[in-house]
């Protein structure tokens, strides 16, 4: 069985980080999702990984993925022209994929399970009981509080899936599409007979109803843990706090006297903490320095950071980011290189989303 990862798309609701990034390279308590994405098929045993990129960020992908051997995997890179849809960025892996069977899943996203257990029982990922039925596709599903935002899957008594609509105003059931799928070699004909959609795209979801439509078996499995597409800033702010909270805590940098650290926190080497209170759950990247300052709980810190008398809460910071003389930063996604800084007089709550290298001031304006 391969993998398949897509990582293109134009990221349009993570903006402005997308402007100069591939979101799938945001970090998660400092490690890039994607990451996260390929360590998972590493785990269920895909040692043969295509990654869908698009022009635009696809060159920085390669670089912090190189040739996949720091995953265990071998990886094959597949350049979409342009983001024309998930059944499209298949369109562009079908030379790597041939007519192997494949586990496809988005480059965003991430499942607090393992991927392993859900390859069980499909076509050439296990052994399979002869007696039972063919299965051609199988989607993850995960039950959801309002399923009108999402793909949602009708089921049949044996749990088949019999249709997928698209963010339906009457929802056939609480159960949506979580952006992991597994697929045989029927879907390829399934996309050859498919039309842009209304936003002119492929769509996966159009792909798999040609599939069942055409008397192809297509089954499902519910997801119990959380899932999260960080396609937005909210959701990745949560994802983060999700992961952070496996930490445990160790500290490689330097810490003086005056400072506390709680448990679940990170220090990484090279980083200083002078005079500063850090809250975990909480991860301080290499090289960073932290003074007279409290951070956390849930922040993540990117290498080279400085953060100087500022509060700094439930937030990402990528690298080289500094935040200085700002009351209280909480909820936000700052770009890499970028800098926030006050004159001290700033006594509020700040929720910032900011793309690389940009400056803020959020020093009070004068009246006049
Ligand atoms: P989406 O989040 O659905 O689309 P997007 O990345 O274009 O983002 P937005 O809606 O905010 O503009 O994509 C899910 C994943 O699939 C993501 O990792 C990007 C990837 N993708 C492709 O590789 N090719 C594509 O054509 C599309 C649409 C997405």
């Amino acid at each position: 069985m391969k993998g398949l990862i897509l990582s293109g798309g134009q990221g349009t609701r993570l903006r402005p980080i997308t402007h100069t990034s591939a979101k799938q390279l945001v970090p998660i308590a400092n490690r890039p999702i994607l990451f996260y994405v390929i360590d998972d098929l590493a785990a269920a045993g895909i040692r043969d990984v295509g990654i869908v990129i698009s022009p635009e960020t696809g060159e920085d992908i390669r670089a912090a993925v190189g040739d996949g051997s720091a995953f265990g995997v071998s990886v094959t890179w597949i350049v979409q022209p342009e983001p024309k849809g998930l059944a499209h960025a298949v369109l562009c892996a079908r030379p790597f994929l041939g007519d192997d069977s494949f586990a496809m899943y988005l480059g965003d996203n991430m499942l607090e399970q393992h991927l392993e257990p859900f390859l069980v029982g499909f076509p050439g990922a296990d052994q399979l009981d002869p007696t039972g039925p063919v299965v051609n596709a199988r989607i993850l599903l995960a039950h959801v509080a309002d399923p009108t935002s999402f793909g949602v899957a009708e089921l049949g008594a044996d749990g088949e899936v019999l249709r997928l609509v698209e963010k339906p105003s009457d929802p056939p059931s609480d159960l949506a599409l979580v952006g992991v799928y597994l697929f045989d070699s029927s879907i390829h004909p399934a996309i050859d007979r498919l039309v842009p959609s209304a936003r002119g795209e492929l769509e996966i979801t159009d792909a798999i109803q040609q599939m069942i439509d055409s008397g192809c078996r297509v089954d499902h499995q519910v997801v119990s843990g959380w899932w999260i597409d960080t396609g937005k800033k909210d959701p990745l702010l949560e994802c983060n706090r999700l992961v952070l909270n496996r930490l445990e805590k160790r500290i490689d940098g330097e810490v003086d006297a005056a400072s506390t650290i709680g448990d679940r926190v990170v220090v990484e080497a090279g980083a200083q903490v002078i005079n500063s209170v850090v809250e975990g759950p909480a991860v301080i990247g290499p090289d960073s320095l932290i003074s007279d300052a409290q951070l956390g709980p849930y922040c993540s810190v990117g290498a080279g950071s400085r953060i100087e008398r500022s509060r700094v809460e439930n937030s990402v910071l990528l690298a080289g980011v500094t935040v200085v003389n700002v009351g209280h930063l909480t909820d936000s996604l700052i770009g890499r290189n970028s800098e926030i800084s006050g004159d001290g007089s700033t006594t509020g709550r700040f929720r910032i989303l900011i793309g690389d290298t940009c400056q803020v001031d959020v020093s009070e304006a004068e009246h006049g």
